[in-house]
Parts: structure tokens; C-alpha cells; sequence
């Protein structure tokens, strides 16, 4: 496999080893085979290559929705031969890298987490999930799980980033002529306003059925007050960083007050979560291990009625971002 040349300017030069974790994760899961996935150079040029003899269903499914992959190739002795994978994805991938803003997650980074989640899902395979995002910013996440036909649902304390992606989503499917409804609604309780709710339904390009979008604007300890009794099948979110990022990313603590790291609201909203979350179903988080170390995380979590995914490709996430953030991906199933 050949990676897009942008993935090493994400994973700051680690995207062979990400990719590859990735992979794991993805041909792991249902307990099958998985055959050894190594950075190998070729006339100087970086691939990363899988030890097995074809390339069969289950290898060209798993590679064709990877996060950094850019071409495939099998190889016959001297001579690489190109092969043509079909990536799932529903709309193109410039309903996710069309809005730029600070404090925006990556794309590629987005989807090797939902991938990562997803993937992890102890429940009985099917085609299309339920995944939130509960800080789900302007909707990085939730156009990933739609490029990849899931049914997907947010809550973001910041009001304005639901409605900059509310305006967004509406140009983008005017634009496109894709069959779609887009409502903002005000959310009260007992005559209070408590913020507002975007609901989008959309019909893809290539697809007959319709895939559903809901977003809160509100506090993420409050996301299972807002969705009531609905679970999902995922909970997938990049947590804020703390000040780095300015005030968009800033977390508040219980007092108000800001805190410098994610630690007091992980603690707080993990239970949440889990609480939204089906049997079997799993949580995946990437955080700024700075401010809180895995097992600190995988404690909370284990409070909150989590077990975490420990074993070989899932500690092989952390990556460097800049001086003050130093990136990795959680992932836990509730029992
Ligand atoms: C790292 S950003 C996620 C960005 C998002 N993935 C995107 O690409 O737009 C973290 C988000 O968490 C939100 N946030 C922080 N504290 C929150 C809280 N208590 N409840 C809900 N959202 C919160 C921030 O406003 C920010 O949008």
C-alpha cells in the first residue's frame, strides 16, 4: 500500500505504524488471521506491506476503508501490480475536508478513529451503525460516519459550531442536488430553552436508503438527558486539549472554572457515555496523554462499567501532534 503523502504530515512521520495499527485493529476483530502488516521501502519509496499470499475479500474490504491509503498493489517479484479496491464511502470525501476552522480534527485522523471504534463493536456485524459524537465540534465525526453510511448523532457545548455546520451541511447538499431535509429547532424542558437541534436527513448519491443526522448544542454531561433513551452502537470523540487550542477547545470543570487538561470532564462524562451506549457496543476517544495517562483513563473507564481494548495494535496509537500535545486513541467495550 501506498499512503498519501499528506498522512506523514498528520501523524508527524508516524503514519506507516498508524496505519498499520489501523489495519490490525480492522482484520482483528472478528478473530481471524492477521498476517504481519510492516513498512517495507521500495526504490526508496515508503509502502506498507501485508504478508499474505492474495489479496481476498476480507484484506481488500479492510485496506479499501483505511484512513491514509492512497494506492494497493500486489507484488510479483520485481514488479508491483496495480489493484483496484472499492472504498464503502457514500458521498465524496469533500464533505469532510471542504470546512476549515481551528480546532478542527484532522480527517484522516477521524476516520482511522471511527474505523478503530467500529471495528471494536462486539455486537452482531451489520452494514450501518449508530454512532455519537457527544463533543462533536463542527461535525468532523459525524461526516465521516456519514461518508461511511452510518447513522450518526452530536452534542457541542458551542452553539456556534452546530450552527456553522448546520449552514454548512445545507450549502454542500444544495450545492451537491442531493435529496436532503436540514431543520434547526429550538430544544425546551418545562418552558426553558436548553439550546437547539439540527436534524438532517440525506439520500447519498449512490445509495436508495436515507441516513439521519441529529445534533444538540449543549453540555456533554447532559447528552443522555437530551437523547433520553436512545443508545448507540458507538461513542466515538476527539476530546479537547486543554488551552492550547484557545477558548474553543477550553474545558470546564464542575465550578466553571476552566481546567487545563480533559481529566475532570472525562471523569465526569464517561458514565455518560456509557450509559448511552448498547451492550457491547464500544467507546472510542483519542486525548492529549499530557494532561491524563492511559491508565488514569482506563480507570475511569473501568469506573464507568468499560473494559479497555488492551492487546497488541490498540496501544500503538500515540503519536506526537505539536510540543504541547501528544496524541492517542482510547478504545473500550461495554460488557
Ligand atoms: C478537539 S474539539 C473536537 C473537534 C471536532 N472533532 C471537529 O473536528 O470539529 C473538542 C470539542 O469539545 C467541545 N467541548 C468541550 N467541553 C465540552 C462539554 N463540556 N460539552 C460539550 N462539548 C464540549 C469543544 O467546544 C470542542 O468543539
Amino acid at each position: 500500500m501506498l499512503l498519501a503523502p499528506s498522512s506523514n504530515r498528520v501523524y508527524s512521520g508516524a503514519a506507516d505504524t498508524l496505519v498499520a495499527a489501523e489495519l490490525g485493529v480492522l482484520l482483528g476483530a472478528g478473530g481471524g488471521p492477521v498476517p504481519e502488516i510492516r513498512p517495507t521501502t521500495i526504490a526508496g519509496v515508503p509502502y506498507l506491506s501485508v504478508d499474505q499470499s492474495e489479496l481476498d475479500d476480507r484484506l481488500g474490504e479492510a485496506i479499501a476503508r483505511l484512513s491514509g491509503l492512497f494506492a494497493v498493489f500486489t507484488r510479483d517479484q520485481q514488479l508491483l501490480i496495480p489493484v483496484q479496491v472499492t472504498p464503502p464511502d457514500l458521498f465524496p470525501d469533500d464533505l469532510v475536508t471542504i470546512p476549515k476552522y481551528p480546532g478542527k480534527t484532522n480527517e484522516q485522523f477521524t476516520r482511522l478513529l471511527v474505523n478503530v471504534t467500529l471495528a471494536s463493536i462486539r455486537r452482531e456485524p451489520q452494514d450501518s451503525w449508530s454512532l455519537l459524537d457527544p463533543m462533536c465540534g463542527r461535525g468532523t465525526t459525524l461526516s465521516t460516519g456519514l461518508i461511511l453510511g452510518h447513522e450518526v448523532s452530536g452534542v457541542e457545548m458551542d452553539l456556534k459550531a452546530i450552527e456553522a455546520y448546520s449552514a454548512y451541511l445545507k450549502t454542500y447538499l444544495r450545492r451537491k442536488r442531493l435529496k436532503h431535509t436540514a431543520d434547526m429547532t429550538p430544544v425546551k424542558r418545562e418552558g426553558k430553552s436548553l439550546g437547539r437541534r439540527l436534524d438532517v436527513e440525506v439520500t447519498p448519491p449512490t445509495a436508495d436508503r436515507t441516513l439521519k443526522l441529529t445534533a444538540f448544542s449543549g453540555d456533554t454531561r447532559q447528552s443522555a438527558a437530551l437523547y433520553g433513551k436512545r443508545r448507540f452502537d458507538a461513542v466515538i470523540t476527539d476530546a479537547p486539549y486543554g488551552v492550547v487550542h484557545g477558548s474553543h477547545t477550553d474545558v470546564r470543570g464542575v465550578s466553571g472554572k476552566r481546567d487545563r487538561s480533559a481529566a475532570g470532564l472525562l471523569r465526569e462524562a464517561l458514565p455518560v457515555w456509557s450509559g448511552q451506549l448498547k451492550r457491547g457496543g464500544a467507546l472510542g476517544l483519542s486525548w492529549n496523554t499530557y494532561g491524563l495517562s492511559r491508565e488514569d483513563l482506563s480507570q475511569l473507564a473501568v469506573e464507568a462499567g468499560l473494559t479497555p481494548l488492551t492487546d497488541g495494535p490498540y496501544l500503538e496509537f500515540g503519536h506526537r501532534v505539536d510540543a504541547s500535545i501528544h496524541r492517542d486513541v482510547f478504545v473500550a467495550v461495554k460488557d
